[in-house]
């Protein structure tokens, strides 16, 4: 990770790589801002009309720094002036940061008015400044390193909250790597029990305990869903519970994440073709890994318990079946339609031991339906559940600037679930596929508040970078969760 720090010095005494400076586009066209950041005689030679620069938000034109002791200078599109908000910012540093790998230091001077854009700014340079090369050898392992240093020129430097924006911005920021790193790592890496010792090793030294549940305590403790998954691996489930407990919470919350570190399918097994984009079917256990340990390092006043629902969906000899029915934690049976509808039946067991502690409010994060593709495309997450949950969950997202949109889980839809012989199926109508996943859900939370994310598309970019956000793991639902958590503590 980048070092990060603020100043409020004049940009033309600053020695650097690279200045990154903002261009608004304007109705008049665009022009740099803030206005008045470079000196007069090296802002008459930036022609930004015949350089090319539209000032278009995720556009960024790099030109030498002649008249600065800067070596280049990058100009950053904010887009329209009257639309800058903290995520505009965020993204125009993030666009910005990100094409800078094999530069070591960086300037960035964005339009700050408040300490919320201040901390923007830094959340996004240090969320661009990112790089997966741990499978890369020779001179690919090491070539287009991220940034070594992030100064943030801003007027507010020296104000008394800025370096707590900074400490939040890194922790933050070191978290959504962290996911990112787990959901790009290959699947013959990351299976189950690899999981649950990265979870243990990550937790060490920090104030969250680490439990692991193998296959031994999962088949003592009744839990069917992680066991039927399982059935068709050789690398057998786990259920990892971490807490995160201060000594003054003022609430309890749990997060529930789906961790299928692969997803063929199983006996209902995936077309070929997209089938390894299935390695990032864990993305929401990742998230719910790091959203607990930076909760624990930001020392946050909410208790906080993360369970990591862990199996690798695989057909084989040994694999459960189409019309097998399986007991989930608790006691509930479930007729298995289809063996690719998994994230439930492994959340089922998850949301029932998670509220089994009677926590105030349950928060389950999964990719897991193509539907929340087809009705919010890849960018867009969804979020089900209590209406007031819900309500708060896209209130955190909003401030974190993630995208997060409130559905329904309409209630006329759970008999389409109904099963000849069982409790419940794990399939039901295929329209509103995301929906009826969601009652599924629903049907093991009793009576705790709860929510569901849906993170299928968003969780792995598969199309090309843009502002922040690399190819593949992208983190999603780690700053909407910590956003969460914090708006569940006292106000200061
Ligand atoms: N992991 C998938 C959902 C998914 C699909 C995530 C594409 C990310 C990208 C999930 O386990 C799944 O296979 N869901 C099925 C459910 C169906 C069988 C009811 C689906 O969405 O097709
Ligand atoms: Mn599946
Ligand atoms: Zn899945």
């Amino acid at each position: 990770m980048a070092d990060l720090s603020f100043t409020s010095k004049d940009l033309s005494s600053l020695t650097t790589d690279a200045l990154v400076i903002g261009v608004a586009a304007t109705p008049s066209g665009p022009a740099l801002s803030p206005s008045d950041a470079l000196p007069e005689a090296v802002r008459t030679n930036i022609d930004l009309t015949l350089l090319g620069v539209s000032g278009a938000l995720d556009t960024v034109t790099r030109i030498p720094g002649v008249g600065l002791n800067a070596k280049i200078i990058v100009l950053t599109g904010l887009g329209s002036m009257t639309a800058l908000n903290p995520e505009a910012l965020r993204r125009a540093a993030g666009a910005a940061t990100r094409t800078l790998g094999g530069v070591r230091s960086a300037v960035i001077a964005l339009p700050t008015a408040e300490e919320h854009d201040v901390a923007a700014v830094a959340e996004g340079a240090l969320l661009g400044s990112y790089a997966f090369r741990t499978y890369r050898t020779g001179d690919a392992a090491t070539a287009n390193t991220p940034l070594e240093s992030i100064t943030i020129a801003t007027p507010l430097a020296d104000q008394p909250r800025i370096k707590a924006a900074g400490d939040r911005a890194q922790v933050v920021a070191a978290a959504v790597h962290a996911t990112r790193d787990l959901v790009n790592t290959a699947p013959n890496d990351l299976f189950p029990a690899a999981f649950a010792e990265i979870a243990k090793t990550a937790a060490k030294g920090t104030s969250v305990k680490v439990t692991v549940l193998d296959e031994k305590a999962l088949t003592a403790g009744g839990y069917g869903g992680l066991l039927g998954v399982g059935l068709g691996s050789t690398r057998g489930p786990r259920l990892v519970k971490l807490s995160y407990t201060p000594a003054k919470a003022a609430s309890k919350v749990a997060l529930v994440g789906k961790g299928i570190t692969f997803d063929s399918g199983g006996i209902s097994i995936k077309p070929a073709k997209g089938m390894e984009a299935m390695k990032s079917d864990m993305a929401g256990a990742a998230a719910v890994l790091h959203t607990v340990l930076a909760a624990a390092q930001l020392g946050l006043p909410v208790a906080v318990t993360g369970w990591l629902c862990l199996a690798e969906n695989m057909p084989s000899g040994t694999a459960q079946r189409p019309s097998d029915v399986i007991t989930v934690r608790g006691g509930t049976t479930v007729e298995v339609l289809n063996t690719d509808a998994e994230g439930r039946l492994v959340l089922a067991d998850g949301l029932v031991a998670a509220g089994e502690e009677n926590p105030d409010v349950i928060l389950d994060i999964a990719t897991l339906t193509g539907a929340q593709m087809v009705a919010l495309g890849t960018r867009v997450s969804a979020v089900m559940g209590s209406d007031d949950v819900r309500g708060a969950v896209v209130e955190a997202a909003d401030a974190s600037g993630e995208q997060f949109w409130p559905m329904p889980l309409p209630t006329e839809l759970r008999s389409s679930m109904d099963s000849s012989v069982a409790d419940i199926a794990n399939i039901g109508d295929r329209f509103g596929g995301m929906l009826v996943a969601g009652l599924f859900l629903k049907e093991f939370t009793g009576d705790t508040p709860w929510a569901h994310l849906d993170i299928a598309g968003p969780s792995f970019n598969e199309g090309s970078a843009h502002g922040y956000t690399p190819v593949g793991g992208t983190g999603v639902g780690v700053r909407t969760m910590l956003s969460y958590l914090e708006s569940r503590a006292p106000k200061k």
